[in-house]
């Protein structure tokens, strides 16, 4: 079999970076090609080469046979090179057919926008997927999940024979994941090459012929899936053995910190009421979209509450804005980086203080930089966030990189009380053991944690108790005992219904 596309001895050089050193691959048609690596190993860089977003420093691309020069995504696009990029560029005022033919419009031959036409193709393809949704439903009231169809109706929609899919299963849930590798069957059968990006090992059997693993932007092995284990593929990532990375710890309920009682916000969640305590993690599980984080922007005061009591350690509070929960030291990593957690414009020191700065603030007003300093180089250690240093502007950050800056400021803010909604997604393996183990950290010290998790093992490894969600509301707890993915699933599917 011929490769389809080969890079050749490609360098990638930014301003004190080298993202990739002398990388030579080659993809194949009708086959998933994955690439691994720890965050910031190279990967969304590759495929940005790939795809004509960056101009490698040297080397060569070769296309069926050809060598090619791609100066900009647009000739990618035509040459038949599709990319579904790592953070979403859904347009959220637009509905889901102008969101596929955005920048590529089919016109009437008068010249005017043929929307009938665009909104046909697209509910033809949407229906080819069978994913229900409407062409022309507003983009911007889709959740995660919904706005990835959005982009894989329009790589269908390109007719690509290449599709590079950057960490497309971290927004989604276990059935969603599902539902996307349906699709990825289907593109398969069609011949088309497939280069896929994941820190998720375990999806490797499911779906992927071939394996790359880059470290450190140098490519350290390309392997058949069948032919290897998940730990070795660990092991050349991170470049030594790693043991359990969940190492779950057991711990002891302390004291009331959180009761919310009877929350309720119309047509998207009610009757919400549950305890946490100190020193406990407490696993928030269910299927994307059952309101898991509508309930905890309404907590921290981040959405409306149209009924419902929220107390801390006993005290009834009103939260009505994020300042307020701060300032009762209440800390959120949310699931959607892009949208709430970072000043991408701004570097990592002014990130991991920014919920802090009012008990930081020396006399007049002042910053104190001494303190924010010292934070932003411990949590960068400690969760090894990978920047030439602590004043590298966010944006510049590998994606995984990003979401550590925002784990870091929560943990400097001095919260007792951390809600994370979807934390690990798109944190390599290595890190995540890392956080973990600071998470344990947390709650050994008194703190209480509420994460929001989507994927069974990780809720699994690290709750001490969990509550399930399914449609707006609790479906039920489980105690530390009888965690197992049967009775999570149980609880959070709809087809189980038992009421
Ligand atoms: N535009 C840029 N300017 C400067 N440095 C960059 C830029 N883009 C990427 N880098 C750096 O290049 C390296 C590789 O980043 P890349 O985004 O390719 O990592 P990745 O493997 O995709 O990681 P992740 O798993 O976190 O998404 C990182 O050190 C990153 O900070
Ligand atoms: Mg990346």
């Amino acid at each position: 079999m011929e490769p389809i596309l080969q890079v050749k001895n490609i360098s990638k050089e930014f301003p004190g970076v080298k993202a990739l050193t002398d990388v030579s691959i080659d993809f194949y048609p009708g086959e998933v090609h994955t690439l691994v690596g720890e965050n910031g190993a190279g990967k969304s860089t590759l495929i940005k080469i790939i795809s004509g977003v960056y101009i490698p420093t040297s080397g060569q691309i070769f296309y069926e046979g050809k060598e090619m020069h791609f100066t900009a995504p647009g000739q990618a696009i035509d040459a038949g090179i599709a990319v579904i990029h790592q953070e979403l560029s859904i347009a959220k005022d637009l509905t889901v057919a102008q969101n596929v033919w955005l920048g590529r419009e089919k016109r009437k031959k008068n010249g005017l926008l043929d929307s009938a036409r665009m909104n046909k193709e697209t509910q033809d393809i949407l229906d080819f997927m069978k994913v229900k949704l409407k062409a022309t439903e507003i983009a911007g009231y889709l959740n995660a999940a919904q706005q990835q169809m959005i982009e894989i109706a329009k790589v269908i929609s390109q007719n690509a024979k290449i599709v590079v899919m950057d960490e497309p299963t971290s927004s989604l849930s276990e059935h969603e994941i599902d539902a996307l590798f349906e699709q990825v069957r289907i593109l398969k059968e069609k011949n088309v090459s497939i280069i896929y990006i994941t820190h998720r090992l375990k999806e490797l059997t499911e779906i992927c012929e071939r394996v790359t693993v880059l470290r450190d932007g140098c490519k350290v092995d390309t392997m058949m899936v069948a032919d290897v284990t998940e730990k070795q593929i660990v092991s050349s990532m991170v470049g030594r053995e790693m043991g359990d990375y969940y190492n779950k710890h057991k711990h002891t309920q302390g004291k009331e910190m959180l009761r919310v009682e009877g929350l309720c916000r119309k047509g998207v969640f009610e009757n919400i009421s549950f305890t946490a305590y100190a020193g406990e993690i407490l696993g928030f599980s269910g299927l994307v979209g059952a309101g898991r984080t509508e309930v905890m922007e309404a907590i921290f005061g981040a959405a409306r509450l149209d009924a419902g009591k929220i107390y801390l350690e006993g005290q009834e509070v009103q939260l009505s804005n994020p300042r307020e929960a701060i300032a009762h030291n209440i800390g959120f990593v949310t699931e959607d980086r892009r949208r709430t957690g970072l000043l991408l414009e701004k570097n990592i020191v002014e990130n991991t203080s920014l919920p802090s700065l009012p008990a930081h603030k020396k006399a007049l007003g002042f910053v104190n930089r001494a303190w924010e300093k010292e934070m932003a180089n411990l949590y960068m250690e400690k969760l090894r966030v990978k920047a030439p240093n602590m004043y590298t502007i966010l944006k510049t950050l590998s994606g995984g990189n990003q979401q550590k800056v925002i784990l870091g400021k929560w943990l400097a803010a001095d919260s007792n009380i951390l809600i994370l909604d979807e934390p690990t997604r798109g944190i390599d393996v290595n890190a995540r053991s890392e956080f973990y183990a600071l998470m344990n950290e947390f709650v050994e010290n008194g703190g209480t944690i509420i994460m929001i998790s989507s994927e069974m093992p990780e809720i699994i490894g690290v709750a001490d108790r969990v509550i399930v969600m399914r449609e707006g509301r609790i479906s039920g707890e489980v105690t530390a005992e009888e965690i197992n993915e049967q009775t999570l699933i149980g609880l959070a599917s709809i087809t189980s219904d038992a009421s």
